[in-house]
């Protein structure tokens, strides 16, 4: 299989040296990259800013901004895409081509949406016309991920989401283990213990790949 991955935070760029952004550090979609690769599938990762070497065998994008990663995403194919990036919701509505000045900044910060890109993607391959990819999303939430990821998975039209708590103990933004549930459309929930994100990764490339053979 051609499996596609977004990683990493997004930045969004208030003037040259400032930007806003989030503490996603790339780590989980890395080790989906390597474990995809284990697997013997082929695997782009488009990925955010991040201080992560690629792993043996994937090809990688480097895009900045969310708007970047959309269009290095729509410029792939691919039979499935994981989407594990903490993309930015919001963009400065204007990037100062100077650096401003602090006395300058005074309420001058106005924010617009940024793309969904999983959403969009999403979109598009429901009114395209053959195999729809299998899409894989994510949903970092702070307390019972299962109830938010189940609309995230049915809203995005996803063939699961991958929830997480990131309050949790060992769970979120730069640590090495996930304590992670496996939620699909239909509201079945598989519940995993807490263990390393090599091992999240692993389950995820198997139940992705498993998903593709049943619907072959
Ligand atoms: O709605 P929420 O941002 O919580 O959804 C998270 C999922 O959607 C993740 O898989 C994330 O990579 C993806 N996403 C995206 N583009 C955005 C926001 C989120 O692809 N602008």
């Amino acid at each position: 299989m051609k499996f596609l991955v977004t990683a990493g935070p997004t930045r969004e760029f208030i003037d040259p040296v400032r930007f806003l952004s989030n503490p996603s550090t790339g780590r989980m979609g890395f080790a989906v990259a390597r474990a995809a690769r284990a697997a013997g599938h082929e695997v782009t990762l488009v990925a955010g800013p991040v201080a992560l070497r690629t792993p043996h065998g994937v090809r990688r994008i480097d895009v900045v901004s969310a708007r970047e990663m959309l269009t290095a995403v729509e410029s792939e194919n691919f039979d499935c895409l994981v989407a594990t990036a903490a993309v930015a919701d919001w963009r400065p509505a204007r990037c100062a081509s100077k650096k401003l000045k602090k006395n300058e900044m005074d309420g001058l910060l106005r924010l617009v949406r940024n793309p969904d890109i999983l959403k969009t993607v999403a979109l598009r391959l429901r009114r395209g016309h053959g195999r729809r990819p299998i899409l894989v999303g994510f949903a970092a939430e702070t307390g019972d991920p299962a109830s938010e990821a189940v609309r995230k998975c049915r809203e995005k039209r996803l063939d699961f989401v991958v929830a997480n708590d990131v309050t949790s103990a060992g769970s979120g933004f730069g640590t090495d283990t996930n304590r992670v549930a496996f939620v699909f459309p239909d509201g079945r929930i598989e519940r995993l213990p807490l263990m390393s994100k090599a091992a999240v990764a692993r389950r995820i490339v198997r139940m992705a790949s498993g998903l593709r053979n049943i619907s072959e």
